[in-house]
This record gives structure tokens, C-alpha cells and sequence, in this order.
């Protein structure tokens, strides 16, 4: 799907963008055009990577203009720009919607114009029934990118527009795990908000094998779920201590918007959920599409989900404290 193609990546200096660019570049694409704000961090990718195929492209997903201009014979999107610390949302709400909302809208908009093949947007678990305002403005994403699919029974589009979502990824920036461990090697407690919080789990590897395997499956509309495991902090902790030695812990609290378990799919969107391989996929509700058989019969090896009442990460199978330890050894954080 990405030999020989011109792919542009939305935050393609962050945690995401990073990773999939050296994956995508082992599949030949034709370019990868890298769009994000900060010119230090696109200098210093840029210097690290040394690849005649990459662009870089300094813009704003706010600035609808510097979008159109830049995805001038594209073929593939992946959406990956955004704000996503809680807190600092929390304290700055309608910047997130300028940027999750507003410039998903904008990315969708010059796709549509530019007539780009398919455009995949990054999700997250915060956006099933949000409590915070970053939960919010990915699940306004998904309802942008899910609808934008409308517009391919116009015949002068044929954008097919696809959603991911998934959980916490191990390692990515801002994330509890490198936190903590800078904390420890500082001698410092790490800082636990409630002993009896769980989060899903995803490494990078993981999340950009199943990212690719959706753009593939993703025919326009659907919402894809990776099948993760969770953990909950008391196994995060024991992990720790055997790894660094006893480690001095504070109980913070919860914070404001931020839940105690997370969810990957809700009660209500199990009407919806089909399980194809070993991904989730939600279909569009409103699509009749999806109740026809034939369509169905066009994504191989779908199933309809009928055991499952939520996804949540309270009920989802926990990883071990060894297997948590060894992809903890395995992020290289020392
Ligand atoms: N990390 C996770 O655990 C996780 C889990 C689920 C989903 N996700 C989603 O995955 C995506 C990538 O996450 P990440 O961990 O890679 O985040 P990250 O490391 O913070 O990277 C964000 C990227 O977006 C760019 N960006 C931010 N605002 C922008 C704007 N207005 N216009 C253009 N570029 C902008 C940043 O570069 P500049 O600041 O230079 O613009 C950076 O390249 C996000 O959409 C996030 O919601 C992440």
C-alpha cells in the first residue's frame, strides 16, 4: 500500500511520527512529507534520520491553507498532530479544540480537495465516554473522520477517511513509565494517584503494526481496536521495585479528568463492534452499508462480537508483573 506513494504525516516529530516514519521508509514509499510546528524538533529528526525521502514541512493543522498546499499529490495521511496532556488541556481547553477538532476538520477538508487516497486519524481510549476535554476533542475527531466518509458517494471524491484507536503506548512522550523512572533515578517518590487505577497497554511496535494493518483493512468509516491487555498500578509498582530496588511512592489522588479505568469500547458501541483478525472494528451506525452482507463479505474473516459487553480496562486481561518488567527492560530507559 505505501510503495511508491507520497505519505504525509501530521505530528510527524512526536512519539508516533517518529516511529512510523522509519517504519514506513522501510516499505519504499515515494516520499514522506513530515507537517508539524516546532522547526528544533523537525532539525534535529531531520539530522538524525540523514533520508533523502523525507520533507519536512513547517505548519500548523490550525492553518487550513498550509495544509492544502502541503498535501498536493499526497496519497496517504496519517493524522497524528495533537495536544494530548490532560492536565495542561484541562487549564487551556479551547486550544485543544482548535487543534484536535478544528484541525482534524482541516486536515479532512484539504484531503477531500487535494483528492488524497486515505487518511488515517490516531485515537485514544480518553475519547470512549470522555471525562476530559482531550477524551472530547479525539472523540470529535473520530465523528469528523468517521462522517467525512460521506462525501465519497459525491463522485468527485474518493477520499476514504479511517479511524484507529488504542491505549497508553509504553515509552511515548509525557508517558507515567519514563516519568517514573526518572523520578526513582533522582531519588525522588514517585508520584501514584490511586493504587487501584488500570490502563491499557500497547508498545510501539505494537501500535504501529496494528496502525498499519487498519490503513490496509480500512475501506472509509470504520474505527479500529487493537484486542490490549491492561495493568493496574500495584503490578506498575512491583515491577519497579524489583527492577530498581524498594522505590519511595507519594498517593497524589486522582486528578481532575481523569478516570479509573479506561475504556476501548463502550457498552453501546458493542452494538456495532465486529471483531476482524485480531483487530476490533466498529462500524458506522449509520451506515446501512454495513447491514448489507455483501459488504460485509468484503472484509475477510469478520465476526460479529457477541460475548463481550464492554472493553474496559478494569475487565481486560491483565499483563504480568514479568511481562511488564521485561517490556519495561525493553523501552532502554536506562
Ligand atoms: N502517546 C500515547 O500514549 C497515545 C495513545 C493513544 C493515542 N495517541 C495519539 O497519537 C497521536 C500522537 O501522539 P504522540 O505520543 O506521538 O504525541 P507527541 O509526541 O506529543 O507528538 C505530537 C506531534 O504533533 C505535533 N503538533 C502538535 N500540535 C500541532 C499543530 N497544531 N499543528 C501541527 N503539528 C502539531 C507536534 O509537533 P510540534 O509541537 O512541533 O507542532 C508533534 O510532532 C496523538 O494524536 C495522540 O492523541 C497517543
Amino acid at each position: 500500500m505505501f510503495k511508491d506513494k507520497t505519505i504525509l504525516i501530521t505530528g510527524g516529530t512526536g512519539s508516533l511520527g517518529r516511529a512510523l516514519t522509519k517504519k514506513l521508509l522501510k516499505q519504499d514509499p515515494e516520499a514522506i512529507r513530515i507537517f508539524s510546528r516546532n522547526e528544533s524538533k523537525q532539525i534535529e529528526m531531520e539530522s538524525e534520520f540523514d533520508d533523502s525521502r523525507l520533507r519536512f514541512f513547517m505548519g500548523d493543522v490550525r492553518d487550513s491553507e498550509r495544509l492544502f498546499s502541503a498535501l498536493e499529490d499526497v496519497d496517504v495521511v496519517f493524522h497524528a498532530a495533537a495536544l494530548k496532556h490532560v492536565p495542561k488541556i484541562e487549564y487551556n481547553p479551547f486550544e485543544s479544540i482548535k487543534t484536535n477538532v478544528i484541525g482534524s476538520q482541516n486536515v479532512i477538508d484539504n484531503s477531500l480537495r487535494q483528492n488524497v487516497d486515505k487518511v488515517i486519524c490516531v485515537g485514544t481510549d480518553k475519547a470512549v465516554s470522555p471525562l476530559n476535554t482531550y477524551g472530547a476533542t479525539k472523540l470529535l475527531m473520530e465523528k469528523l473522520f468517521v462522517s467525512a466518509n460521506n462525501y465519497i458517494n459525491h463522485e468527485k471524491h474518493r477520499t476514504k477517511f479511517v479511524a484507529v484507536r488504542y491505549g497508553n503506548v509504553l515509552g511515548s512522550s509525557g508517558s507515567v513509565i519514563p516519568k517514573f523512572i526518572n523520578l526513582i533515578k533522582n531519588n525522588k517518590p514517585i508520584t501514584i494517584t490511586d493504587l487501584k487505577m488500570t490502563r491499557f497497554t500497547i508498545t510501539m511496535n505494537e501500535a504501529l503494526e496494528f496502525i498499519l494493518n487498519a490503513s490496509i483493512a480500512g475501506k472509509g468509516s470504520e474505527i479500529f481496536i487493537p484486542e490490549l491487555k491492561s495493568y493496574d498500578m500495584s503490578t506498575l509498582i512491583e515491577s519497579l521495585n524489583e527492577l530498581y530496588g524498594e522505590i519511595k511512592q507519594e498517593i497524589t489522588g486522582i486528578r481532575p479528568g481523569e478516570k479509573l479505568h479506561e475504556t476501548l469500547i463502550n457498552h453501546d458501541e458493542i452494538l456495532y463492534a465486529w471483531k476482524l483478525n485480531d483487530m476490533y472494528m466498529l462500524a458506522n451506525p449509520h451506515y446501512e452499508l454495513f447491514n448489507d452482507k455483501n459488504i460485509l463479505e468484503n472484509y475477510n474473516g469478520i465476526e460479529k462480537i457477541n460475548e463481550m459487553k464492554t472493553y474496559s480496562s478494569d475487565v481486560a486481561k491483565k499483563i504480568t508483573k514479568d511481562e511488564l518488567k521485561e517490556k519495561i527492560i525493553e523501552l532502554g530507559l536506562d
